[in-house]
């Protein structure tokens, strides 16, 4: 398909439910609105880790995740029957953090460090130090608090809400889960991640990932020539679906050209993109595209650079190729003008005696930490104008779509 060939295309006036107007900014500028969205969103709905289970291979092996917003920190554990299981991270005894690190591995049970109380990984309290010295020694109850946990394609997914009100597969959705659910995820391992706490609100960090128009401005250093379309110059998106509270659009780009062309303005790009994994290489010329999943460059371009697959509320997947994806998770901070970002790139793995694709996968992590900053540095300037009061409404084109859809299906669920 050619961008031209969409001249008269316009995806948001297919969707009248979303208007066309300026969209406020009330997610992004009221303390009042992060309160409930605390409790209508963060608290209720199903949220990606962004970890896989091969991340947690062994019984006792477990990691951490902090959900600001909520003030809740979880463990997330592999028992010793092989099932992975979640827990607020909190001793029964006084309400000690029960683990401190990241990630780790344990022996069978956790130990609290204040007094020594410990537990199964399947949460069963299985001592209390001391015990004849209390009172009712017989009756205390203190297994570990748990928490939901699913998994989709090997990613786990967790609910802070004790009754989940659906299941994660009835949170994706159908169409989401034919369209991605085919690709090989279990094919790819984790290369790179990092993570920044940023002063500003989270929607802020949310929009930042989830819009082809910038990158021919914004990233024209980073990424010098990947989106100029002589075809259609205005235009960067073949497709845009709607996917229930999700979203997905498919952008242009010119990787194989710059790929090939070993005297354009970034000759190390194209050289790299030849021996590994990188933001440039063509991966289409080692996995027909006939063989892809059907979500991803679902129009099947040559010339097709990524897509992104918004899973609401708060993570992007940003599909590379046929096994390389990142994954950014933006969680909300503690107030409303506090976020983190979590970005984290799985590609297909990197033999340690294949120097050619170890120094290309280097490459990669350089390249996309020089694109994130510049990301990144948009939203501390955002933020500033949204707190001064000057700036009051956001005009969306109609290329920002999954933009306009994520602000209100947020809308709906924090107005409900
Ligand atoms: S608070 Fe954990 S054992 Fe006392
Ligand atoms: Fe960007």
């Amino acid at each position: 398909m050619k961008l031209s060939d969409l001249k008269n295309t316009r995806w948001t006036l297919d969707h009248p439910e979303l208007g066309t107007g300026p969209v406020s900014i009330d997610s992004y500028s009221s303390p009042e609105y992060f309160d409930r969205m605390r409790e209508k969103v963060f608290k209720q709905t199903w949220l990606c880790s962004s970890k896989r289970i091969d991340e947690i291979p062994n019984p006792g092996d477990y990691f951490v995740e902090n959900i600001d917003i909520a003030n809740a920190s979880i463990v997330i554990v592999r028992g010793m029957d092989g099932v992975i299981r979640g827990f607020h991270n909190v001793c029964l005894h006084r309400g000690t953090q029960l683990v401190f690190d990241s990630y780790g591995s344990v022996k069978g049970k956790f130990t609290c460090i204040y007094h020594g109380w410990s537990y199964s990984l399947s949460g069963k309290n299985v001592l209390v130090t001391e015990k004849e010295m209390f009172f009712d020694p017989d009756h205390i109850e203190a297994d570990l608090i748990p928490v939901a946990v699913d998994v989709w394609e090997g990613l786990i997914f967790y609910n802070l809400d004790p009754k989940p009100k659906e299941t994660l597969r009835e949170h994706l959705g159908n169409e989401l889960m034919d369209l991605y659910g085919s690709y090989p995820f279990e094919q790819t391992t984790v290369q790179l991640s990092y993570k920044a706490d940023l002063p500003c609100s989270w929607p802020v960090l949310r929009d930042s990932q989830i819009d082809g128009y910038h990158l021919k401005y914004l990233h024209r250093r980073s990424a010098p020539g990947f989106m100029e379309s002589e075809d259609a110059p205005s235009r960067h998106a073949y497709d845009f679906k709607l996917l229930g509270r999700h979203s997905s659009g498919s952008f242009y780009g010119n990787r194989a050209r710059i790929g090939a062309d070993l005297s354009s303005a970034a000759p190390i790009t194209a050289l790299a993109s030849r021996v590994g994994q990188t933001l440039a290489s063509d991966t289409a010329s080692r996995v027909p595209l006939e063989q892809w999943a059907p979500g991803v460059n679902p129009t099947k371009s040559d010339n097709w650079f990524f897509d992104i697959l918004y899973v609401y509320p708060n993570i992007h997947f940003i599909f590379l190729g046929y096994d390389a994806y990142i994954i950014h998770k933006m969680m909300p901070g503690k107030t409303y003008n506090t976020s983190t970002w979590n970005a984290r790139y799985f590609g297909p793995p990197v033999a340690s005696s294949d120097l050619a694709s170890k120094w290309a996968a280097e490459f990669m992590k350089v390249s996309l930490r020089d694109l994130w900053r510049e990301d990144g540095n948009t939203t501390l300037g955002a933020q500033k104008a949204i707190d001064s009061g000057v700036f009051k409404k956001m005009y969306l084109q109609d290329q920002e779509i999954m933009i306009r859809h994520a602000e209100k299906i947020l809308n709906d669920a924090v107005n409900s």
